[in-house]
């Protein structure tokens, strides 16, 4: 199981909106172990299809960190049944390095998606698990952290990128 690249901002791949998954197709079962791998490698708590360059509605999100027993969960074609209360959380992204923005997500949520094999789940999860899975399946609107950044924070990080790019770094 290859660790694939992490495309990061400005990346164009990271602002579509994805296309429903396919579930049980061997494409989408060997894309869903690497990304897996891949955000154990990295090391991440989530990952989204577009992250590695796959314009697809498919997710991978596991909480335990490293200490705890890995328990991933991959989540096809995801849609938020219901919202609770809201809570704010310092989010960082692995394809917008080096920025943390403080969001406003729910802080429970019922979830309805397929598996891998097509069928439909419901999940219920709360707090990190939960701010998690908003994270993701904003990535898969094209939806990035930097949009939820004030306007003169966002022009910051744009410009540091921009330069750090010309600077080949
Ligand atoms: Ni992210």
């Amino acid at each position: 199981m290859p660790v694939l690249p992490i495309l990061t901002y400005p990346d164009p791949i990271l602002r579509l909106k994805c296309e429903e998954a396919v579930p049980g197709t061997d494409d989408v079962c060997r894309l869903a172990e690497d990304m897996v791998e891949t955000m154990y490698a990295a090391p991440g708590i989530g990952l989204a299809a577009p992250q590695v360059g796959r314009n697809i509605r498919m997710l991978v999100i596991d909480i335990t960190g490293p200490v705890g027993a890995p328990e991933p969960h991959v989540l096809l074609n995801p849609v938020i049944q219901e919202k609770s209360e809201s809570t704010s959380f310092e989010e960082g992204c692995l394809s917008v390095p080096e920025l943390n923005v403080e969001i406003d997500r729910a802080r429970k949520i019922r979830v309805r998606y397929q598996d891998l094999d097509g069928r439909w789940n419901d999940l219920s999860a709360e707090d990190l698990f939960a701010v998690a899975v908003q994270h993701e399946m904003d990535h898969l609107e094209g939806r990035l952290i930097l949009d939820y950044a004030s306007p003169v924070r966002r022009d910051l990080y744009r410009r540091k990128i921009r330069k750090q790019r010309a600077q080949g770094v």
